[in-house]
């Protein structure tokens, strides 16, 4: 992993202003050749920077993190995806030996019985890999939006993230739904049709439902469990915070 100085969120802030997406994506391009790096999770919000990135041909490494338990769905948009843009995004998996374990030994539904064994799997499926993913890095995109959550509003759109040692850009942090929207129609974008059926935030098939009229956007991701707790550890800022000491080795 590579130890980059978070003192160049400052300079990049006040680069950041008046530009469009694509224009800082081309900056951070010629700031850090090779070391630009975007997780999609083929959600409305990731769809429109793939769009911007693979529409304007830059050269931003884009990954998936496929945990094995995303929606059928899901594949499709990531085969649309690699269909519509001649592109083929990058997998990253989990490592055999924790997930083998942790199927064997408390069953593959796990996380619906404990929110240590919820938070274990996400680990072993989405933390581990995203390290790898991230690794050699400079700069790591994500599409994490500002409305999403309580936690997610005070964000800054450019942050230094210490547990993955990595500058976080959030380019539709402070996109509204309806921008959103109105961005994926204008442009023929491809996107995932369960977002068409009540699915506002889509994670993993057996963690994810359809949200009611007035639920807020996160309600259907872990439902079951308290809204505080609703953390799978890809955006977090204490260094492995979450899992067993067991499987934050994960090397068993
Ligand atoms: S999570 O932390 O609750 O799982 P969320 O689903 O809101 O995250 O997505 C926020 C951002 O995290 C996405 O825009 C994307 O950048 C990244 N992300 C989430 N899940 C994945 C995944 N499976 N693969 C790659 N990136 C992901
Ligand atoms: Fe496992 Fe559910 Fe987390 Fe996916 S969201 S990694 S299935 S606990």
């Amino acid at each position: 992993m590579n130890s980059l100085p978070n003192n160049s969120v400052p300079h990049l802030l006040h680069q950041l202003n008046g530009l469009s997406i694509s224009e800082f994506l081309k900056l951070l391009i010629v700031h850090y050749p090779g070391q630009v790096t975007f997780s999609s999770s083929f959600s409305y919000e990731d769809q429109v920077i793939s769009h911007e990135i693979l529409s304007n041909k830059l050269p931003v490494k884009i990954f998936t993190l496929d945990t094995g338990r995303m929606f059928a769905e899901t594949y499709s948009t990531w085969n649309s995806t690699n269909e519509q843009y001649n592109t083929k995004i990058k997998a990253y998996y989990p490592e055999q030996a924790p997930l083998q374990k942790l199927v064997e030994e408390r069953g593959p539904n796990s996380f619906y019985e404990s929110i240590q064994n919820r938070k274990d799997c996400c680990f072993i499926r989405k933390v581990e890999p995203l390290k790898s993913a991230l690794a050699g890095n400079a700069i790591w995109i994500t599409g994490l939006r500002a409305e999403h959550s309580p936690d997610r509003h005070d964000l800054p759109i450019i942050e230094w993230d210490e547990s993955n040692k990595i500058i976080k850009y959030h380019p539709i942090l402070h996109w509204t739904t309806e921008e959103v929207k109105l961005y994926i129609n204008q442009n023929h974008v491809p996107y995932n049709p369960l977002h068409d059926k009540g699915f506002v935030s889509i994670g993993c098939q057996p963690c994810t439902r359809a949200t009611r009229p007035g639920e807020d956007f996160r309600a259907g991701r872990w439902w079951w469990e308290d809204a505080d707790k609703k953390e799978c550890g890809l955006h977090v800022h204490e260094p492995n915070a979450t899992a067993t000491d067991e499987y934050e080795e994960a090397k068993i």
